[in-house]
């Protein structure tokens, strides 16, 4: 599905992001980023979701070099990643049934899409995607005056409708209590499991990526850290990701026990080898 060689992306004020950064992503593959605030995790994701170009390296989306695409083969490119971002991206003003059928934009006319405000087209099919993610009754209620978790789900489901290959999650949970973090991640591995898409997951709960996910990339000043399966995932490989960024390290210390010790107090997780 993806694959990067050496990428690296330095923003106009110098800051560096990427710096090297080489790994490939089998379609239909779930993952899970993990890594301290600044790693590079978002501009990551910002390219493999082609709204942000490499200054260098090479990025291979199936097989095509994406610097080669542009105009409708760019778009056409596009419309197969759905994104979900922590804010979610929804106009709160609108009926749910609207922020849903944006899902269909990449696809539609501007007509078309404008036509659609006034009378929702595909109604029923943003009513199917409501049900899979568990709120149908909400189709006509106003996207802000949905909790929270609810208009996470509005999310899904314009990305359900939408229809990509590859899901992009960049921290959908931040802003979700425990529960619902746990259920949000859960849908989005079984939707994703049910119609064969690839899953990528940037996550600040390392706890929730070693528990859902069964491949944990660990990034560090725009790097791959490490690149495993869970099991394989010590203590001690987390607190070199996090080394230097105290207050992450206070939040996967307060995954255990509460002592001071960060390697220790880390509660084994399922699949976790000590
Ligand atoms: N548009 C931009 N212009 C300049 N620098 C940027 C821009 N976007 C990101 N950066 C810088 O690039 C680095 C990586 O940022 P990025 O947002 O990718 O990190 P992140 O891993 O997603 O962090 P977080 O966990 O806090 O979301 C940071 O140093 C950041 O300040
Ligand atoms: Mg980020």
């Amino acid at each position: 599905m993806y694959e990067l060689r050496d990428v690296r992306k330095v923003f106009d004020d110098g800051s560096v992001a990427l710096d090297g950064m080489s790994l490939t992503v089998g379609a239909g593959e779930h993952v899970a980023f993990i890594g301290p605030s600044g790693a590079g995790k978002t501009t990551l994701f910002r390219i493999l979701n082609l709204t942000l170009r490499p200054t260098s390296g090479m990025l291979r989306l199936n097989g095509t070099d994406v610097a080669t695409l542009s105009g409708a083969d760019l778009r056409r490119a596009r419309t197969s990643i759905g994104t979900i971002y922590q804010q979610h991206n929804l106009v709160g003003r609108l009926r749910v049934v609207h922020n849903v059928l944006a899902g269909n934009l990449g696809r539609w006319s501007t007509l078309t899409a404008l036509g659609s405000l006034l009378r929702p087209r595909a109604t029923d099919e943003a009513a199917r995607a409501l049900a899979q993610v568990g709120i149908p009754e909400k189709l006509y209620a106003r996207t802000d005056e949905l909790s929270g978790g609810q208009q996470q789900r509005v999310a899904i489901a314009r990305v359900l409708i939408q229809d990509p290959d590859v899901v992009l999650a960049d921290e959908p949970v931040s802003s979700v209590d425990p529960t619902l973090a746990v259920s949000i991640v859960t849908l989005l591995r079984d939707i994703s499991n049910e119609s064969r898409k690839t899953l990528l997951m940037n996550l600040h709960s390392v706890e929730l990526a070693l528990t859902y996910f069964p491949r944990i990339l660990g990034i560090r000043e725009g790097r791959v850290h490490f690149d495993l399966s869970p099991d394989k995932v010590s203590p001690e490989m987390l607190e070199e990701l996090y080394a230097g960024h105290g207050d992450e390290r206070g939040e996967l210390a307060a995954l255990g026990e509460g002592t001071n010790s960060f390697g220790k107090a880390c509660r084994p997780l399922p699949g976790f080898d000590r």
